[in-house]
């Protein structure tokens, strides 16, 4: 491609170390989409002859073709996918090949491939997260009333509903979401027609390749369009988030499996045996979604470190996006489907939940709250009374409800009888109707109002798709 003044071929390593077909091959569409609006232009703006125009958007087609039945043969010689397809155009089309690259270089070139794979990628997340969102929502309609103990510390802190718990989520995948959507929404211009880096000479409108691709405009300045990554560190931060959300949750399936919690159960679809231990079942998806983590976050550190000590403008270190880029984008689709699947496939177990959930003096606060509310305590002092009532349960090894009145008046005298309808966990999360709160009427009003808000609306439109 740079032959002129080459005389001798790259050396063996070199030609190793600098080709990127191994990986970039996944950005055949999004290059040959680019080529097709890129020549289109050429052609409206008299650059091209509609000729040779047609010629190589014919040629290009059956590239593309090549390539999707595999029929294509990639070389490494030829460094990189922009290379691959633009050779094999010149073995389809002959010489009119060479004009296609007129008033660009590879490094708008990549930066648009780049920039369209990953507006796909967030594309195919967005509705997989709204999905899992889905999947969360179904059963946190069907859990609404399911009492399960609720923890800090992972100490058992006040009783919950299981909805309710599967809803926390629901508000966090959206918020995932949305940072998808910011990141999309800044990365959609177009870099194509800062050439090299400096633009070009040529007649060339770079409105036009822009909008033909869907992007809001094309990009201000020709050096930054060439040599900023930040939409791939963007996208890649989103994803290390999203993938924090859901290990927390895959960590939370892995503990509410194991024998001591027993609080789900998985299916044969989502776990796996022992081979030495007949009588496991591994919640192996759960813990794979948890370590993806690691791979995003790997990813997320990789892309910054290559990045930072980077002079304007395009240097070959940028090459090295893809893979992290590419990884986390497939990582984090495994994980969201996985996790998605798990959340349709479990089965709550209620008794238990309920029979953890009312141990450990989880009504504790009720009591505290009810001699705030019936007997005018301070707070502070409601709490004193209730610890020190929690105090004798625990030495005489019972649950609250079965102190008798006489026991608890001799702590606090104007405790009477009706505090007894504090004490059940049921009373505990019906009580909790705040804004926000754990009851279960509010639960139910909850998942309407989460398919509205995250559910309801309409598939964004097809515009703007990088193929
Ligand atoms: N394969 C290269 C990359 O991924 C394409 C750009 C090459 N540009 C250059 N000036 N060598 O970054």
């Amino acid at each position: 491609m740079w032959g002129g003044r080459y005389k001798l071929g790259p050396a063996e390593i070199m030609e190793k170390i600098n080709a990127s077909i191994g990986f970039d091959r996944r950005l055949y569409a999004q290059d040959i989409t680019g080529s097709i609006a890129h020549c289109d232009m050429l052609v409206a703006q008299g650059i091209l002859t509609a000729k040779d125009g047609s010629a190589i958007k014919r040629g290009l087609a059956q590239v593309r073709e090549e390539i999707e039945s595999g029929r294509f043969k990639f070389s490494t010689k030829l460094e990189d996918i922009h290379m691959n397809v633009e050779a094999r155009l010149a073995d389809l089309i002959g010489p009119a090949a060479g004009r296609l690259h007129t008033a660009r270089s590879r490094n708008d070139q990549v930066a648009l491939d780049v920039r369209l794979w990953v507006r796909d990628a967030i594309d195919r997340l967005e509705p997989m997260l709204a999905d899992l969102q889905a999947a969360l929502i179904e059963r946190a309609e069907e859990y609404a009333a399911t009492i399960m103990p609720g923890f800090t510390h992972l100490q058992t802190a006040q009783p919950i509903t299981f909805g309710h718990h599967l809803l926390a989520y629901v508000e966090m995948f959206g918020r995932d979401r949305g940072r998808l959507t910011d990141c999309r929404a800044r990365l959609n211009e177009s870099p194509l027609g800062a050439a090299a880096l400096a633009g070009s000479p040529h007649p060339i409108d770079p409105r036009k390749t822009a909008k033909a691709l869907g992007f809001d405009r094309p990009m201000a300045n020709s050096l930054d369009a060439v040599s900023d990554r930040d939409y791939v560190v963007e996208f890649i931060a989103a994803a290390s988030l999203t993938a924090v959300h859901l290990s927390r949750l895959a960590e939370e399936i892995v503990i509410w499996c194991s024998a001591p919690f027993r609080f789900i159960a998985l299916s044969d679809a989502f776990t796996t045996g022992s081979s030495i231990m007949p009588q496991k079942r591994n919640p192996d998806a759960a813990e794979l979604t948890r370590a993806k983590t690691g791979r995003i976050l790997g990813s997320f550190v990789a892309i910054c470190t290559i990045l930072k000590g980077l002079p304007l403008t395009y240097q070959k270190d940028m090459q090295e996006d893809k893979e992290p880029l590419f990884d986390a984008a497939d990582s984090l689709e495994l994980g969201v489907a996985a996790m998605a699947g798990m959340i349709r496939d479990l089965k709550a177990n209620p008794q238990r939940m309920r029979a953890v959930a009312s141990a450990d003096y989880s009504v504790a606060t009720d009591l505290a709250d009810w001699l705030v509310r019936k007997v005018g305590l301070p707070f502070r002092q409601a709490h004193h009374v209730t610890g020190t009532l929690v105090g004798i349960a625990a030495d005489k090894g019972v649950d609250l409800d079965k102190l008798s009145l006489t026991e608890m008046q001799a702590v606090e005298p104007s405790i009477d009888r009706s505090v007894y309808s504090v004490l059940t966990v049921e009373a505990s999360v019906a009580a909790r109707k705040s804004l926000g709160g754990t009851s279960p009427a509010n639960v139910a009003r909850a998942t309407k109002e989460a398919r509205s808000r995250f559910i309801g609306k309409a598939p964004r439109s097809a515009k703007g798709r990088g193929r």
